[in-house]
């Protein structure tokens, strides 16, 4: 039996993806589909803690899923929903987690930490989110959590949650593992900080050729040495460190020369991957139908799981 893989992303960008959530995320899921028994989805629930804008929301979501299909990711291998698709049973076993989870152990969560720190007033849905998320990986029996590093803690959260419901109620869930990949585990932006959209240097994944260009031309370089790291870094993604060095001696210390490079590399990276993602929005019901099957897929296997939980905690 194939071991069960998990993972989603929110529907939060208004700038879509970037690369940072390809090789750090999507990426991963694409390379497993064919060794494991994979779910993936649009985490559209845990976006409502920020996007409160219907139309945007939509759009979100849609453009979430037409750029798992984009990516590669094949609908014959990995079940694709939407999380509020199969919102009852997952808020149910939420509800259930936040009755035996307490509050300073999710106030030492990084992310609610550092919303803390940042905004104004922390929605009780942010301070939650782990919780939610938990119930995502856990409602799956997930074996395995392909994640960016920043999701780290939030998958401990959910093996924390499984262990302790376990120990009150009896053996119920799987405890999952992170998958994490050691080189993109975070993957530099064009200031060589982490790539975020909160950062806003991040580089599009379905850029078109002048956007890459642009974005290339914008890499924070310091002029100390001969290799400008931060195109380096981004460089790293796409051809191996042997193939690099020559490039790099060839052209050391001429760093337009290096950008054009990068640029060119990245335009050939992404154009079929933007061209897949221009024919599906034309043709948006083949998204909207892969999102169905996926939803009544899941819903069997949720809804089975849900039983079990409702029975152990004694509400069925
Ligand atoms: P952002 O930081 O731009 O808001 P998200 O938080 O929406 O990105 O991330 C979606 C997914 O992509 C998560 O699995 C996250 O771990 C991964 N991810 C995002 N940025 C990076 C990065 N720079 N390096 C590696 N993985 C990333
Ligand atoms: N929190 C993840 C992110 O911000 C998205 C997410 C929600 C997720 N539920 C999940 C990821 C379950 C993996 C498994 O990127």
């Amino acid at each position: 039996m194939k071991k069960v893989l998990l993972s989603g992303i929110k529907p939060t960008g208004t700038s879509g993806l970037h690369l940072g959530n390809y090789f750090g995320a999507i990426k991963q899921f694409v390379d497993m589909q064919d060794s494991y028994d994979s779910y993936v989805f649009v985490a559209d629930l845990h976006a409502l803690t920020t996007v409160h804008d219907a139309e945007q929301m939509r759009k979100n979501i849609f453009d979430i899923a037409a750029a798992y299909l984009a990516c590669g990711l094949d609908p014959k291998k990995v079940v694709l929903f939407k999380q509020s698709d199969v919102a009852g049973p997952i808020t149910e076993l939420t509800w259930i987690f936040n009755c035996i989870t307490t509050v300073p152990y999710l106030e030492r969560a990084h992310a609610y930490k550092d919303a803390n720190v940042k905004d104004h007033e922390v929605s009780v849905g942010l301070f939650d989110y782990p919780i939610l998320m938990a119930s995502d990986i856990l409602i799956q029996d997930a074996d395995v959590v392909p994640v960016g590093a920043d999701q780290k803690q939030h998958v401990e959260y959910a093996r924390d949650t499984a262990q302790k419901f376990n120990r009150i109620w009896g053996e119920t869930f799987t405890i999952p593992e992170p998958l994490i990949l050691e080189d993109t585990g975070v993957v530099p932006g064009t200031d060589g900080r982490k790539m975020s959209k909160s950062y806003g240097n991040t580089i599009s994944l379905f850029a078109t050729d002048e956007e890459i260009t642009k974005a290339v031309m914008g890499i924070v370089t310091d002029s100390s040495g001969n290799r400008p790291e931060n195109v380096y870094a981004i460089h790293k993604l796409l051809r191996t460190e042997a193939e690099l060095e020559l490039l790099y001696a060839e052209h050391a210390g001429k760093y337009k020369a290096l950008k054009e490079a990068l640029a060119k590399d990245l335009q050939d990276f992404i154009r079929p991957l933007r061209e897949k993602y221009l024919a599906l929005q034309a043709n948006p019901e083949e998204v909207y139908a892969v999102l169905r099957r996926g939803a009544e897929t899941v819903r069997v296997k949720v809804e089975a799981k849900q039983m079990q939980f409702k029975k152990a905690v004694g509400l069925e």
